[in-house]
């Protein structure tokens, strides 16, 4: 059994879609099955870009339904409570700990990072961008190495974050001489790295509002799926359709086999030669992806619906998430405490 950590920022409007969904929360439910989960609402990383009291609040509040109602979902009660599901803020060693790392890392490391970059090139001035975004990857090191986590599953624009993880780790234990942090492996699986968005050009993402975000309602997924891209040469039905690059059968892809409306895989392909031969029009395929997607959620929908109905059931869940947190992450900063050289003969027991 091995130990793995992640957590998801409430960015955007707080929800999540199916790009988040294949890039993380699948591989949390799978590893949740057999092995130890902590699981973390990034809240203090939405600062970066959210400094707005009620959509701050928001945000974290919905982002909380969305990641529950998928544990819940699709996974057993035992399953479920197993996982250690917790808030970044509820957990005071975060920043304790980003700020002793802060110590042992390089201007230059954190200057490669691709957020720092990007904004750089998005025509930011240096000298407007705030520290906490600058410092972004420290916190996130802080995040997995307090609690000693083997893996990190993420979609592949986290993995730079989890290699200065380990950059960090290794310099801390080198420079202390004591291997306090364990150096976490990222879990990226290839064909979900990097889901692309309705546009079928760009990764899927809130702010391109190129999304399928699971918890809209009805409605506004069947405009998500209407407006997917398919096959820009076919002008009709019975026009020969391509399924390279086409949006709703690499979304088929993922989720068709499972549906009772495709009856599994061969009735996939079926539908593909359909496509390709011009005997089945776009609307049409569209159609059974919505099907699909509305099927393949519905018990996370309902878990949602109930979770949503119980705020208290919500609050116990996260404050068991948080008492279990911090024995962990307090176990770590005593180790980190002890080999920095904080702890002296004055110090009391803590
Ligand atoms: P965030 O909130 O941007 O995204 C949450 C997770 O979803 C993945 N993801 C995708 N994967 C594939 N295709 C896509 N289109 C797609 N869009 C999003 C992301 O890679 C991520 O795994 N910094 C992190 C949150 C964080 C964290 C941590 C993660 C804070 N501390 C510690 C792991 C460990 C973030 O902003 O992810």
């Amino acid at each position: 059994m091995k130990r793995f950590l992640s957590g998801i920022t409430p960015s955007g409007d707080g929800s999540l879609h199916i790009g988040n969904y294949l890039g993380a929360v699948r591989q949390f439910i799978e590893l949740a099955k057999s092995n130890e989960t902590f699981l973390m609402v990034a809240d203090l990383h939405g600062l970066t870009t959210i400094q707005d009291k009620k959509q701050l609040q928001n945000n974290i509040e919905i982002l909380i339904l969305n990641e529950l109602a998928l544990l819940r979902g699709f996974l057993s009660k035992d399953e479920f409570e197993k996982i250690v599901f917790f808030r970044q803020s509820d957990v005071p060693m975060h920043t304790e700990c980003q700020s002793i790392l802060n110590n042992v890392t390089p201007l230059g490391l954190l200057k490669r990072a691709h957020a720092y970059k990007d904004k750089l090139a998005g025509n930011a001035m240096e000298e407007d961008i705030n520290v906490g975004l600058f410092s972004y990857p420290m916190l996130m090191a802080a995040d997995i190495l307090l609690y000693q986590a083997d893996l990190v599953p993420v979609g592949k624009d986290q993995k730079q974050h989890i290699e200065i993880t380990r950059d960090i780790a290794e310099r801390f234990n080198k420079i202390f001489k004591k291997q306090v942090f364990t150096l976490p492996e990222p879990y990226i699986p290839e064909e979900v790295a990097v889901v692309l968005g309705t546009d079928g050009k760009r990764k899927m993402s809130k702010t391109l509002g190129n999304v399928i975000a699971m918890f809209d309602s009805e409605e506004a997924i069947k405009k998500q799926v209407m407006g997917t891209y398919t096959d820009p040469t076919r002008k009709h039905a019975t026009d020969p359709g391509h399924i390279e690059g086409n949006m709703v059968f690499t979304y088929l892809d993922f989720f068709g086999p499972t549906s009772p409306r495709l009856r599994g895989a061969s009735e996939l392909s079926a539908l593909k030669e359909r496509y390709k031969a011009g005997k089945i029009a776009d609307v049409e395929v569209k159609e059974y992806l919505f099907q699909t997607l509305m099927n393949y959620f519905a018990p996370a929908r309902k878990a949602y619906e109930e979770l949503k109905a119980n705020p208290n059931v919500v609050t116990d869940i996260l404050k068991k998430g948080q008492e279990r947190a911090l024995i962990v992450a307090g176990q770590t900063m005593k180790e980190v405490r002890e080999a920095i050289g904080l702890v002296t003969k004055y110090s009391f027991q803590r």
